[in-house]
């Protein structure tokens, strides 16, 4: 039972007005790093003490993401999962706004340049008219997609059929998309410079992403248009290098309209690196999205000593870091905070051929009950 009142209480639970008469319990709580904010600390106290009074507590549901977040709280999502009810209620109780996870791309879309599929991503966007939900598309414009259907083009055939898919795809959902991930992953992988890939061969590559956004901004001139990228958190060395790019387009007048943090986290990384990216994004004034948040507890092959509990003490202190710095980011900046998916088994990296068949990496479990890291995010927004 105690280990279900901690996932409860994890999951910011909160029935009672203060936690003086609950601080006993904080000893019960899992010792998270220092950098455990008070409010998750208070969230898990409040909820300890459900469990502590009331060894028969119900599992009390847990308190709608999208209710106490004053932005959107978005997940990623495939067509597929509509005909899901438990995903479907579990989306349509947190979340209010949808971002593709990959039926919006160029590789559901494009079959060759000019010919186009667009059942799914039609079906995406009539899900959020239907529940009102914001649309947030993703992406127009990546490195790892694109080369086979642009195989053996000529520059002009190339250069037109870049030109097409993106006024194609982004005049077909304009007024119904809030905003786009015009260039997604632009930087290099390790973080010094960027991605050479099919894109900037013919383009170049400050020239593929300029072109891109100016694409955009004539085909939807209302669609916030972002650059999204991964590791940003992860590798100041990253981070830094985004940064100098989104300063460089600026400069150069691309219409660039917000800056997308996939949030992918790092668990081992160390306190105040997320935040302190996250500062030095929001100094450019920009709206800024969380994209694409989970935080893997996987070793991928390391020889790791931490126990299961260590792991998930890394997870929440890291996501109550990410999402109190978003929090904290003036309203006009909060676009969105996105997570890459609702339950454990809808991860990508429950699908990865690394996948241990253990990682919890997102707010609920596979039966769409709240993880520790619910718990953090919710005490974050309260
Ligand atoms: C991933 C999806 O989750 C997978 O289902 C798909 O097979 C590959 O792409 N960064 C991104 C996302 O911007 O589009 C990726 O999503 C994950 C990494």
């Amino acid at each position: 039972m105690q280990k279900i009142c901690v996932r409860q209480a994890l999951a910011g639970q909160t029935g009672f007005h203060t936690s003086s008469d609950l601080a006993p319990l904080g000893h019960l709580l899992p010792q998270g790093e220092k950098g455990l904010s008070r409010r998750a600390l208070l969230a898990s106290s409040l909820a300890l003490a459900a469990c502590g009074q009331t060894e028969a507590a119900p599992t009390l549901a847990a308190t709608p993401l999208k209710s106490i977040a004053p932005f959107p709280i978005g997940t990623a999502a495939m067509a597929g999962q509509f005909d899901d009810p438990a995903w479907v209620d579990l989306a349509l109780t947190h979340v209010s706004q949808l971002t593709p996870e990959w039926e919006m791309k160029m590789e559901y879309i494009l079959d060759r340049p000019g010919r186009y599929r667009w059942d799914a991503p039609d079906r995406i966007a009539d899900f959020c008219t239907a529940h009102e939900l914001r649309l947030h598309g993703h992406a127009l414009i990546w490195y790892s997609q694109g080369a086979d259907q642009f195989a053996g083009l000529d520059r002009p055939a190339f250069i037109t059929g870049f030109d097409d898919y993106i006024a194609a795809v982004a005049s077909r959902y304009r007024g119904r998309v809030v905003g786009w991930d015009v260039v997604n992953e632009a930087v290099a992988e390790d973080g010094n410079g960027l991605r050479d890939c099919h894109w900037s061969a013919v383009l170049g590559q400050d020239g593929y992403i300029a072109r891109a956004f100016e694409l955009a901004k004539s085909a939807d001139p209302d669609a916030i248009l972002f650059l999204n990228d991964y590791n940003l958190e992860n590798n100041p060395t990253k981070g830094a290098t985004f940064l100098r790019l989104v300063e460089r387009l600026l400069k150069a007048g691309v219409p660039v309209g917000g800056l997308g943090t996939q949030s992918h986290l790092d668990i081992e990384i160390p306190a105040g690196q997320t935040t302190a990216f996250i500062r030095e994004a929001a100094a450019f004034g920009l709206p800024i999205h969380v994209s694409e948040l989970d935080a893997s507890l996987r070793s991928d092959g390391r020889i790791d000593t931490r126990s299961r509990q260590t792991r998930l003490n890394q997870q929440t202190a890291r996501v109550a870091e990410l999402a109190e710095a978003f929090v904290a980011l003036p309203a006009a900046q909060r676009y969105g905070f996105t997570v890459w998916g609702l339950r454990d088994t809808d991860s990508w990296l429950r699908r990865d051929a690394r996948d241990d068949g253990k990682d919890s990496p997102l707010l609920f479990d596979a039966s769409g009950r709240p993880n520790p890291m619910f718990g953090a995010v919710s005490a974050a927004l309260s």
